[in-house]
């Protein structure tokens, strides 16, 4: 993998640049919409990759392995071929969703026993299983398996869980070295940096992380519920300390003003589900505020989602006819603003780079936040 950076603002820490790997270019700032388990829910690959146009996509590792299992991505020849995406793809390693999703789990040094959301089967996760099936799976990146604390979380707790996340990503490292790869392209392994919302942990981890030497590095264990504040000092302190010269991945970020703000501190790469499950809730994502189109005030607005037109659904459709999609529960409703919402983060993405590389970015930002900051 490699990372050009293309341009600096001046008035903030964003950056704009490109990422190469073996399926192709990925300019950043970008935001990845998240495939979980081997689909971005309710959207065809080609409308995905006409109309929103990603240069990368998400998948899991956890929801992958428990289903179709590692065995049938191997057999299909990789995730890529399974679900037939020939861009990007990046997987999260599990060290979030086996915290959030299973329905209980026991953490230890040598790793994670958990039971399985899907039939409550017992598993184990440890650095080293998850950096073979992330062989398997085939993503272009691939993540460290580390442990994502919750918030609050006591300070003592932060210590002890981020230096056992820092063990786990030298037992990912060496393990990596021992794993060939398992099709005809690199895989680019990022690290995490954990430390709760404290300050000395986040520099202590940032260090870390950084020492590793990686091609690219991320930011974990924000966004569980801290408030934003809060999310914006812990991505500049590790901001600072993290090497320019390597793109920065805040996982599991956020809303649009969340995505702008932390644009302006330096973050590269971004994920969420937001525009993804909002969207399937009737939540749309507007450059003017956010819409639930199912408040009975838009029952007889006709005029289009979305005058802007980003994609297309956007002025094919009116405001009424999506409320009604969701008023009778039919599945279009939930595709429409899938594609709406996905276009919409894409465009902002798309816009923060512009601005950066034109020189404006900051000025841009201010107005955006100050206008997205709405209710419909
Ligand atoms: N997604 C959102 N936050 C995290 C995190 O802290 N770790 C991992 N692995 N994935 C995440």
């Amino acid at each position: 993998m490699h990372f050009k950076l293309e341009g600096k603002d001046e008035q903030s820490s964003a950056r704009a640049g490109t990422i190469k790997t073996g399926h192709g270019s990925i300019e950043t700032p970008i935001f990845m919409p998240v495939g979980t388990v081997g689909t971005v829910k309710g959207v065809h690959q080609r409308e995905l990759s006409e109309d929103i146009n990603p240069d990368i996509i998400l998948g899991n590792t956890y929801h992958l392995y428990l289903r179709p299992q590692t065995q049938i991505l191997i057999k299909a020849g990789g995730l890529h071929k399974f679900m037939n995406w020939d861009r990007n793809i990046l997987t999260d390693s599990g060290g979030y969703q086996v915290y959030s999703l299973s329905a209980n789990r026991k953490i230890k040094e040598e790793g994670v026993k958990f039971k399985s959301h899907i039939d409550g089967s017992y598993h184990v996760f440890t650095p080293e299983n998850v950096m073979e099936i992330q062989r398997a799976i085939g993503a272009d990146i691939i993540m460290a398996f580390d442990e994502c604390t919750p918030y609050p979380c006591d300070y003592n707790y932060a210590k002890r869980s981020m230096h056992m996340t820092h063990r786990w990503l030298d037992r990912c490292l060496s393990h990596l070295e021992k794993t060939p790869l398992k099709y005809d392209y690199e895989q680019a392994f990022f690290p995490i940096v954990q430390g709760s919302t404290y300050k000395d942990l986040r520099e202590q981890s940032a260090e870390y992380i950084a020492n590793a030497g990686a091609v690219g590095n991320a930011i974990g264990g924000l966004s569980v519920g801290e408030p934003a504040e809060e999310m914006y000092e812990m991505t500049a302190v590790v901001t600072n300390i993290l090497p320019e010269d390597k793109p920065r991945y805040l996982m599991g970020v956020g809303t649009p003003i969340n995505i702008l703000e932390n644009i302006a501190l330096g973050i590269d790469m971004f994920d969420c589900v937001m525009p993804t499950r909002n969207g399937r809730n009737g939540m749309l994502f507007t450059a003017h505020g956010t819409i639930n189109i199912k408040n009975k005030k838009w029952e007889d607005d006709f005029s289009a989602i979305d005058e802007m037109n980003i994609t297309w659904v956007d002025t094919a459709y009116s405001k009424a006819y999506l409320r009604h999609l969701f008023t009778v529960n039919e599945m279009l409703g939930r595709q429409i603003a899938t594609i709406h919402n996905l276009g919409f983060y894409m465009w902002l993405v798309r816009e923060a780079r512009k601005h950066i590389l034109d020189g404006d970015f900051r000025s841009w930002k201010d107005k955006m936040v100050k206008q997205m900051d709405k209710r419909l």
